[in-house]
């Protein structure tokens, strides 16, 4: 197969901008190792900022994310047992969406399906050459046959394992890394919401986040040691945990309900640069990671591909790879911002293993000077709702 831009990732990154690409008159082809079905049932984040809703809507991809997500204007921030509202509206100007990664990536595997795209699941043994002059992506079929993808430009969508951000030697790229010493718990569990909005608890016990999904099916998560095994976590056992985190004198309860999901997910930032090498470029999860505090990554993937697909665009029609540098410069610039807001959500509300009283009391400073602070509110509610494009 020869096309213009060949995509590795057919995850919520690499449809975007297969999508957009294909308004714009400019073919691609996406590649994926998983099946549609492995992404859709994946679980991963559940808000989006106004900007990506826009971009969802705008382009053509869902109409649903309007009629089924469901607009917040705030979320709580609960220490010391009480609950502090951030009025996202009032403060910025802004709503966040409660809308999942799986209906988001739905929404755009339909619209590319509909639009006659050609997307490719379920290939083996992806690799990529020649990134600097002559891209090529080469893959096993289903059939087991080998496969050739020829293309001017080539987009790693891979995500945080894939194989494209290796295509840059190490003396020519530089990785930025932090690991956190926690992780999250998370469950899905059929039961109603105990709040009109999201809950960011931090309490003695570690920090919990109160989240949703549907009138019938919640989603939680609770700090834990990444070593943790989801087998040793009997329902009775996550409820009485999550519980006691959200536990106060106002006398808040959560609705309790079967869990029918159980994972733990790891926590770390990650950061290439530059993103990008000849005609290889780097988006989304790809070029950078954050932890999930704030419901940065899937909005970051988003912004990332809507610039990339009109610089791509520029690139394309003046065959000009060294114009993808615009790129980098406006995507890093989010990225880096996004990178130091999920880094301050984490480390404010989460217990690091081995705190002293100090570091414990130190955090409640923070919190209770954040919260009685409007200016302190508002840069808050600016990071959690996405900063305008630029
Ligand atoms: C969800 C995940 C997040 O990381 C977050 O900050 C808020 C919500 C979610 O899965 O619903």
């Amino acid at each position: 197969t020869r096309t213009t831009v060949g995509i590795v990732g057919a995850g919520p990154a690499g449809l975007m901008l297969s999508h957009l690409l294909a308004r714009a008159g400019i073919d691609s082809v996406a590649v994926d190792h998983r099946t549609r079905a492995e992404i859709e049932t994946t679980h991963r984040a559940g808000i989006l900022e106004l900007d990506s809703v826009r971009l969802l809507v705008d382009a053509g991809v869902s109409g649903r994310v309007l009629t089924d997500g469901h607009e917040h204007r705030g979320i709580d921030l609960r220490f010391g047992g009480e609950s502090h509202r951030i009025d996202f509206q009032g403060l910025a100007g802004a709503s966040t969406w409660l809308y999942p990664q799986t209906a988001v990536f739905v929404d755009l595997a339909d619209a590319r399906a509909r639009d006659g795209g050609d997307v490719r699941f379920g290939v083996r043994d992806t690799a990529v050459a020649d990134v600097v002059d002559r891209p090529v992506i080469r893959y096993t079929g289903a059939d087991g046959a080998a496969h050739e993808i020829r293309c001017d430009y080539l987009v790693g969508a891979d995500g945080s394992r894939g194989i494209c951000r290796h295509a840059f030697p190490e003396s020519r790229r530089r990785w930025y890394f932090r690991e956190y010493p926690y992780a999250w718990f998370g469950i899905l569990c059929q039961a109603p919401p105990s709040a009109a909005e999201l809950i960011y608890a931090r309490s003695g016990r570690g920090f919990a986040l109160i989240s949703q999904r549907t009138a019938t099916v919640q989603r939680m998560y609770l700090q834990c040691d990444p070593a943790t095994d989801p087998t040793d976590w009997p329902d009775e056992r996550i409820w009485a945990e999550l519980q006691a985190r959200l536990a106060g004198p106002d006398g808040f309860r959560l609705s309790e309900g079967p869990i029918i999901e159980k994972t733990v997910l790891p926590f770390r930032s990650f950061v290439q640069e530059p993103v990008r090498l000849g005609r290889l470029v780097l988006a989304g999860d790809a070029a950078h990671t954050v932890p999930p505090t704030g419901a940065k990554g899937l909005n970051l993937a988003l912004a990332d591909v809507r610039v990339l697909a009109e610089v791509l665009e520029r690139a394309v029609h003046r065959q000009d790879p060294a114009l993808l540098d615009d790129y980098g410069v406006r995507a890093l610039a989010r990225v880096w911002r996004a990178q130091h807001f999920s880094y301050w959500m984490t480390t404010m509300l989460h217990t690091p293993p081995g705190a002293d009283a100090f570091d414990l009391r130190r955090q409640e400073g923070e919190l209770a000077a954040l919260v009685a602070s409007e200016a302190g509110r508002r840069y808050l509610a600016e990071g959690y709702t996405g900063w305008p494009a630029h």
